[in-house]
């Protein structure tokens, strides 16, 4: 039975949601990971450091008694960003960096940037006090079909981007294409790239197998098989431009089984899980540190987690997770479709987890 330790991980891109989603989804993370960057697209969206403040108290006030975790606030970019509340908020550690999500790219988006151009002014605050910025690197133009938005974001977007502001450290979030694996490695230190545990896992046939699968759909949207083979290279490679973000992103089953179901995968309870299995398939074992516990930590110049988790490879393929209930739904939880056998424990915690009323196994590898 093969076994590895590492350092406990922490996830550099989340939605946790509030309320009764946030109560329910939110152990599942708390369990295994260390920090997480907190994304700030709930409606109404964070947009102020007095809001980011409440929602981390709120956050915190839900954590399961004796969970270590800390959540890291972002602030929503809008064309009507405050200079100075921002500034503020980065250097009082209320943020630790801002999201550019341009308007309509995504779920909870429409107040987010119509044009960078826009808020020039800001990246260059930001560009000075060395706070990240965090793109949803998609074009939202009509004209772009859905499978070419991340790479036409690229050559409009980022590149001039990068060429204008060359000093502003910036996140590529959730990268999906062999063209963002391929840029993000020919730039500088300056630029990192977050990928999925899902993005590795499945392409864009998935969605279609056997019919139509609303929970396999999120944004960027899966692309083609060698899209999948480029990003799993990149984060396998222990480069240290690629880390960690699993995107988790829950949604009541209602609401992604509709005429017009809403992008988003929830996959943290599974994704420690998942990473293990796909680096094993590849024979990096020995990476996955540093893609789930350095490389982020590194970026944004935080050290790393003291304490360890443990991934054993099981005899047989561990159990699909059971839907998360929530009020009056359910929340499903990514598995995929291919037998799994790692089991993630965290050590020195194991009891935590199950005092969060989840068992090692359910809570953080199935
Ligand atoms: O699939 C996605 N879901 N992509 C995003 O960018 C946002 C997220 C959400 O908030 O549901
Ligand atoms: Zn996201």
């Amino acid at each position: 039975m093969a076994s590895i330790t590492i350092r406990r991980p922490d996830d550099w891109h989340l939605h946790l949601r509030d309320g009764d989603i946030m109560r329910a989804v939110l152990p599942y993370t708390a369990a295994v990971f260390g920090r997480a960057i907190v994304m700030p697209n709930l409606i109404p969206p964070v947009t102020t450091k007095e809001t980011a403040i409440a929602y981390r108290n709120r956050i915190l006030k839900a954590l399961p008694p004796g969970h270590r975790f800390e959540p890291l606030m972002t602030y929503y970019l809008t064309d009507a960003t405050d200079d100075d509340d921002l500034r503020e908020g980065f250097e009082e550690g209320v943020f630790a960096a801002a999201k550019l999500y341009p308007a309509g790219a995504t779920t909870n988006s429409e107040s987010g940037v119509t044009s960078v151009e826009r808020i020039y002014p800001i990246l260059e605050t930001m560009q000075k006090l060395g706070m990240p910025l965090l793109v949803h690197g998609e074009v939202v133009d009509s004209d772009v079909d859905v499978f070419d938005r991340e790479a036409v974001f690229i050559d409009r977007v980022l590149d001039p981007l990068r060429k204008d502001l060359p000093d502003l450290r910036i996140v590529f979030e959730h990268v999906t294409t062999a063209e963002a694996v391929d840029y993000v490695q020919a730039n500088s230190e300056g630029l990192g790239a977050t990928i999925t545990p899902h993005h590795l896992v499945i392409n864009r046939n998935s969605m279609f197998r056997g019919g139509l699968r609303p929970h396999m759909y999120c944004l960027p949207v899966a692309k083609r098989e060698n899209h999948r083979l480029a990003l799993r290279a990149a984060a396998t490679s222990a480069d240290h431009r690629f880390f960690l973000g699993t995107d988790s992103a829950p949604h009541p089953s209602r609401d992604k089984e509709s005429d017009c179901g809403c992008a988003g995968i929830f996959n943290a309870p599974t994704a420690m899980s998942c990473l293990a299995q796909i680096f094993d398939e590849e024979n990096a074992l020995g990476c996955l540190e540093a893609f789930t516990s350095l490389n982020g930590a590194r970026f944004y110049g935080l050290p790393v987690n003291d304490d360890t988790v443990t991934l054993t490879k099981a005899a047989e393929p561990i159990a699909n997770p059971d839907p998360v209930s929530i009020a009056d739904d359910e929340i499903r939880v990514f598995a995929p479709m291919a037998p799994n056998y790692w089991v993630v424990e965290v050590d020195d915690e194991a009891q935590l987890v199950n005092d969060a009323g989840l068992t090692s196994r359910s809570a953080t590898s199935v």
